[in-house]
């Protein structure tokens, strides 16, 4: 007889190792854990059921049944959570889709031009927006007090400081990094000028390229400025060179392209072309690195020759994909009806 309550206590032994071998997921063992540990469950039963007070022998084997339920429970917790399959995951639950971000477009075309210059050798920089005089103008051949300083509407934030109003910036503080040419820089920066209206914004984008080395002449200058018009725009298109005047440059050009829509002529079906009327789009300033500029960067003008250009990243975008805003301001807003057309 008193063995007895040994083959009750085995029977809930024998009874939770079958159970526990049949478990498929964490919460089958919730459930056992419940049934064997649980405050009615199989465990306290025994205590109830059982004469401990008549046998505490019963008591310690009925606690060490428990230890070993716990013990068994948790090993079979630890064995389920390394088998990832076995917890339970109901795959015809709808997922969480998160809004999927683009690139802007200004974004994508920053990327393009460098892309292409890359092709070429240029090196991508960024140099400063908030700039002293001295590299924004006076270091450019643009004295104070000269007449080439009404050009740009700059904003001044000190007498000495000001938001950089061009990308020529960029070209002393190259000069005064690399020290030694080759320079070929690409510096694709903000800039900022004080003009708000349907075709200008107050900041917007230039992308400027500067070459320095022995024996640069006006021919590199046609050939990379080309290259980067077919590469951007396409095959079909030429570029020209008008005559200019920049303080930086000497001498000084402004760069136009064929027109995508009439290739140049100014005419379609013999009536003036809408987009260009003359057949050529303008690009922007280009030109020869003056030698005063070349001197105030450290280098010696009867060594070294360089030429440069300056143009809009916006300009570019807007006349390669034919986009015309109502307001270039658009751009530069949050309004997602407009950013998810592209
Ligand atoms: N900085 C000039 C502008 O903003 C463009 C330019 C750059 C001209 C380099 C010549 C050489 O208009």
């Amino acid at each position: 007889m008193a063995t007895d309550y040994k083959i009750t206590i085995e029977k809930v032994k024998s009874n939770l190792i079958e159970d526990i071998s049949k478990v498929g997921t964490v919460n089958d063992l919730k459930l056992l854990d419940i049934k064997y540990l649980g405050r009615q469950g199989e465990v306290n039963q025994l205590f109830k059921s059982l004469p401990i007070k008549e046998n505490p022998l019963i008591g310690k084997d009925i606690n060490e049944l428990k230890n070993l339920c716990a013990k068994l429970l948790s090993e079979m917790v630890d064995h389920l959570l390394q088998q990832p399959s076995a917890i339970a995951f109901d795959v015809t639950i709808p997922g969480i889709q998160l809004p999927k971000g683009t690139k802007h477009l200004i974004t994508k075309a920053i990327e393009d031009i460098e892309s292409i210059f890359n092709q070429l050798g240029f090196v991508r920089r960024r140099y400063n927006e908030v700039e002293t005089d001295w590299y924004y103008a006076e270091g450019l051949n643009i004295p104070k007090g000269h007449p080439a300083r009404d050009d740009q509407e700059t904003f001044y934030l000190s007498e000495d400081v000001v938001l950089t109003a061009h990308t020529s910036n960029g070209q002393l503080h190259e000069m005064e990094a690399i020290k030694v040419p080759p320079i070929k820089m690409i510096n694709i920066s903000k800039t900022y000028r004080r003009q708000a209206d349907a075709t200008h914004s107050p900041m917007f984008h230039q992308f400027e390229g500067l070459v320095i080395d022995k024996d640069i002449n006006i021919t590199n200058l046609i050939g990379v400025t080309e290259y980067f018009a077919k590469s951007y725009f396409g095959k079909d298109r030429v570029i020209r060179l008008r005559p200019h005047h920049f303080q930086f440059t000497e001498p000084s050009f402004e760069i136009d392209i064929s027109c995508g829509l009439c290739h140049g002529t100014g005419k379609i079906r013999d009536k003036d072309c809408k987009i260009c009327k003359s057949g050529w789009l303008e690009l922007g300033g280009a030109g020869m690195v003056h030698p005063n500029v070349l001197k105030n960067g450290g280098l010696d003008p009867e060594k070294y020759s360089g030429f440069a250009f300056g143009w809009g990243v916006e300009r570019v975008l807007m006349m390669k994909s034919g986009l015309s805003l109502p307001d270039l301001r658009l751009l530069y807003t949050d309004d997602l009806r407009f950013l998810k057309q592209f």
